[in-house]
């Protein structure tokens, strides 16, 4: 067996220290927006099967063709490491047969993600979404409410923002619109990208947001989508930017932005920002009336987002928030018991690091700098027996015992 010391695997990493406080600070913030829009937490497992994706983002896609982890298990069934949340919310809804019960379902989650794609800048393999998914509200009030809400979220944050919108239409004007850009694109084929060549058969409305220059070019005087809407996508779609403009919510409206699963009808939209690279959005999501019914459930309207964490913070910056750190520690080992006992019943309310070792007050204040206490608490022989504790706030410089009781 090799001694070559083991990494972690390319394009995942370790979230630790300076990362991991910012990832829980965002969670904790963002999971309590997203509760006071009437959201309650869900978990999917990690792995699922194969199909599941394949039948909801879609074959033609470019995570399930080419990005999937995806192997056969000891039991011989196709399974995958996910590559996104949506298809396992909604497989839960299928299964536990919600599109029966009516009425409305909201569900946030948050968790890792996993896509084989090349790796660089916010761009890896393992990566972690927080989502939120709402089913049954066939109207664009919640599409609106979505949208708002993440802006909330990124606006709690500070963080600086463009909103893209598009509206895909429905399976009454998305037919005839994809036809008429085959017709368009037919006349280009051998010119466009090897994998837009494919995509006019599979999946035409991917050639819009290909990245390929020469792809771009050829869809300048291409139909646009928003062209093309059928009555009710366009009048929804109107109705979407008017409570969008009524509520301050600025966007752009992209006609190429289809992005890049297959189960998004009507609304379309990403969150992006320009001061973290080339992987520029930060958020993503759309309506998907048809995914409960892809998967084998009654037609029941959805509509969801996911923000990608990692991108995220890398314009997170955590708000001064002072909270009292108490330092602990003994003077001699008689007194550590009493020390140990009293700082259990600090941390119902306080955040209290205990050093274990008996220590002079000197060696004590440096320990307690270093881990940025603010009060130090300590016994000693002296304290021992009179029941009481000898604190010093470290900011005031302020220097006073207290009986054990009131502390
Ligand atoms: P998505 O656009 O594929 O949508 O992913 C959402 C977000 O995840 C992206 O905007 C990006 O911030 C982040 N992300 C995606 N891939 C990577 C990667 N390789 N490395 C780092 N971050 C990444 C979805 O996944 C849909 N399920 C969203 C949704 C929910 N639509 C409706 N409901």
């Amino acid at each position: 067996m090799s001694n070559k010391n083991i990494q972690s695997l390319r394009g995942m990493k370790d979230i630790v220290n300076e990362e991991s406080t910012l990832f829980t600070y965002f969670v904790d913030n963002a999971s309590a927006i997203a509760k006071r829009y009437g959201f309650s937490y869900m978990e999917t497992p990690i792995l699922e099967e194969t199909a599941l994706f394949k039948r909801s983002v879609g074959e033609s896609s470019d995570i399930v063709n080419k990005e999937m982890y995806n192997f056969i298990d000891k039991g011989e069934h196709e399974v995958c490491l996910r590559p996104e949340g949506t298809a396992g919310v909604v497989r839960h809804f299928v299964e536990k047969k919600l599109d029966r019960a009516g009425g409305t379902q909201r569900w946030y989650y948050y968790g890792p993600m996993f896509r084989y794609e090349r790796p660089q800048k916010g761009r890896l393999r393992e990566f972690h979404q927080f989502g939120c998914e709402v089913f049954g509200v066939d109207s664009v009030i919640e599409d609106a409410n979505i949208i708002i809400m993440i802006k909330d979220i990124l606006d709690f944050f500070e963080i600086g923002f463009k909103l893209q919108l598009n509206s895909l239409g429905d399976q009454n004007c998305m037919p005839q619109y994809k036809e008429s850009l085959v017709q368009h694109l037919t006349d280009f084929k051998a010119e466009l990208c090897e994998d837009c060549q494919v995509r006019i058969g599979t999946n035409p409305i991917r050639v819009l947001d290909c990245k390929n220059e020469t792809c771009q070019a050829k869809l300048i005087d291409a139909p646009k989508i928003t062209h093309n809407l059928c009555e009710s996508c366009d009048s929804d779609f109107e109705k979407l930017k008017e409570i969008l403009d009524f509520n301050g919510v600025e966007y752009e409206i992209d006609t190429n932005l289809v992005r890049g699963l297959d189960y998004y009808s009507k609304t379309a939209f990403e969150f992006v920002s320009n001061e973290i690279g080339a992987q520029s959005a930060i958020a993503g999501g759309g309506r998907y009336d048809r995914l409960v019914e892809f998967l084998g459930g009654r037609p029941t309207a959805g509509v969801g987002f996911a923000i990608g964490i990692e991108r995220l913070l890398e314009l997170v910056k955590m708000k001064e928030t002072k909270e009292d750190i108490v330092y602990m520690g003994s003077l001699d080992e008689a007194s550590l018991n009493t020390v140990l006992k009293a700082a259990n019943s600090k941390r119902k309310t306080t955040k209290t690091l205990v050093e274990y070792t008996p220590r002079g007050f000197g060696k004590h204040f440096k320990l307690a700098e270093k881990v940025n206490a603010n009060i130090v608490a300590l016994i000693g022989e002296k304290e021992l027996n009179e029941g009481t504790i000898y604190i010093k706030n470290i900011d005031s410089k302020e220097e006073y015992t207290l009986k054990l009781e009131e502390f």
